[in-house]
């Protein structure tokens, strides 16, 4: 507890202390961050190993990462075989400042080439991690340094971009925590835990699922693991004083599975989602979180000492198969025995977001598609009919902006992610839906229709657009915006490769 109000404090200080230095003109004295209202070591069983920055610059984070196969334990008695980064499942949590340069020296010692995406950074086109696109594919054995700024506050995440169904689902993923000092009096909850949530599926003997299981009707289902994981635990417990809030960092990183939290009833407080906070706050007791997504909530527990609160992930139908899921516990949130917290009152958080005009922006139809089963028993989902292997790229300007009308054909959801840009959901008659949040994935549910509002304004490149479902991105739900002159030797997706 005294540990984060000292990181606070010198997250002020270094702010503060930065203006002058720059010549700046004298800023107003931010008000003093709250002090932790938490029991001690009350995200102990949660807590997320960090990445070591070994550059002594304040502005830069230098860390090395290596994935290797390795022995993660999820509950007493469950050990799997997991691909890791680091050794951990989840990887290393990565804490930057926004505005921040990261540079991560990333090796490769898998059994199988991998790369790295950093899903939702505003990266260049040759740091987005995306295999005959943006980069070579990091053979087995090599390494490759990953070097950009960090422009947006806001939880984002990393995975690889090769064979991505499989190796998310055998634990490749982290989290990238791009923290704006200011969100210490603006959002004002000292108590923040990062929660990633996912799945995995191994045998007894710890050997990970097929990720072919069911070949293509198991992708068409979308493969869930059996072992539901918060930060690579089963149900772990987070510690809570009565009346004091929390702030969750909430990402689903989970290749298919959807997460929808309810805490037996409490009433979550929703202040940001993919880039960020969003325009204003909004309160539900069930937050639905599909695979890519991430939300920024702030929950309030109360009980007396020793009341166990249950949250847990509800039933959700994300198409032909739901029926088969089951409600599942996530986490348990203890009330300690300290006196219930004094009441707080929180600020009310708010955000200006400017919208990229809609006026004259260009109208792009998606149609998203599983054509009837083909001959030899095969699905395959198609955008605008055809799956990605027979894609040409849409395209872009530089600086045009665009209306996705993405039409969901099909009679499963696609949580639908673009790489690089951050796009504003709209309504059916093209008007931002409020509060706006900028978003890099959002759910399109079975047969209904997203219109998604993108300014493609700078970085030219190759981007990815693909159902999060990673089953089903690579059962060919994925395709590529092609932003600015074309570079013609970076057009070419190849079809998967069968393992
Ligand atoms: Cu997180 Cu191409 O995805
Ligand atoms: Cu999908």
């Amino acid at each position: 507890m005294i540990r984060s109000q000292v990181r606070r404090a010198l997250l002020l200080f270094a702010v503060i202390g930065l203006s002058p230095s720059l010549g700046a003109a004298v800023q107003a004295p931010p008000a003093i961050a709250a002090p932790s209202l938490a029991p001690a070591d009350w995200d102990a069983q949660v807590k997320l190993k960090e990445a070591v920055d070994h550059n002594p610059d304040p502005r830069i984070v230098e860390i090395d990462i290596v994935a290797r196969v390795a022995d993660v334990d999820i509950a007493p008695g469950k050990r799997v075989k997991a691909w890791t980064y680091d050794g951990g499942l989840p990887g290393p949590l990565i804490r930057v400042h926004v505005g921040d340069r990261l540079i991560v020296h990333f090796t490769n010692q898998l059994p199988q080439e991998t790369t790295i995406h950093w899903h939702g950074v505003r990266v260049p086109i040759t740091m987005d991690g995306v295999p005959g696109i943006s980069q070579d594919e990091v053979e087995q054995g090599k390494s490759f340094t990953y070097d950009f700024t960090v422009p947006d506050a806001g939880l984002y995440w990393y995975h690889p971009h090769v064979q991505s169904a499989a190796q998310v689902g055998f634990g490749l993923y982290g989290a990238l925590l791009v923290e704006d000092p200011a969100e210490a009096t603006t959002v004002g909850v000292p108590d923040e835990v990062t929660l990633v949530l996912s799945d995995i599926g191994f045998d007894d003997a710890g050997t990970l699922d097929d990720p072919d299981n069911g070949d293509s009707t198991g992708m068409v289902f979308g493969r869930e693991g059996t072992y539901v994981l918060v930060n690579g635990k089963t149900r772990p417990t987070l510690r809570a004083r009565s009346g004091a809030p929390q702030r969750w960092r909430v990402v689903n990183a989970a290749k298919s599975r959807f997460f929808v939290l309810n805490m037996d009833g409490f009433v979550f407080t929703i202040i940001g989602s993919d880039g960020g906070l969003q325009e204003s706050a909004t309160t539900t007791e069930q937050v639905l979180i599909t695979p890519g997504e991430r939300v920024d909530l702030i929950v309030t527990p109360t009980g007396a000492p020793g009341t166990e609160l249950v949250v847990r992930s509800m039933l959700h139908n994300r198409g032909y198969g739901s029926f088969f899921r089951n409600v599942e516990d996530v986490l348990a949130v203890r009330i300690s025995d300290d006196p219930p917290a004094p009441k707080v009152a929180l600020p009310k958080v708010t955000r200006t977001i400017m919208a990229p005009p809609i006026a004259g922006a260009t109208h792009v139809p998606m149609a998203l598609t599983l054509p009837p089963i083909d001959w030899k028993g095969h699905n395959e989902f198609q955008v605008n009919g055809v799956p990605f292997w027979k894609s040409t790229p849409y395209l872009a300007k530089i600086g045009e902006t665009q209306i996705w009308v993405v039409k969901n054909d099909t009679d499963w959801d696609h949580p639908f992610h673009l790489h690089g840009f951050f796009f504003i959901p709209l309504d059916e008659h093209d008007q931002p839906i409020h509060p706006m949040g900028w978003k890099d994935t959002v759910n399109i549910p079975q047969r209904t229709t997203a219109r998604l509002l993108v300014q493609f304004n700078e970085r030219p490149g190759t981007w990815m657009f693909h159902c999060h479902i990673l089953d089903h991105a690579e059962g060919g739900l994925m395709g590529h915006v092609q932003v600015g002159p074309v570079a013609a030797e970076h057009m070419h997706l190849e079809e998967p490769k069968p393992r």
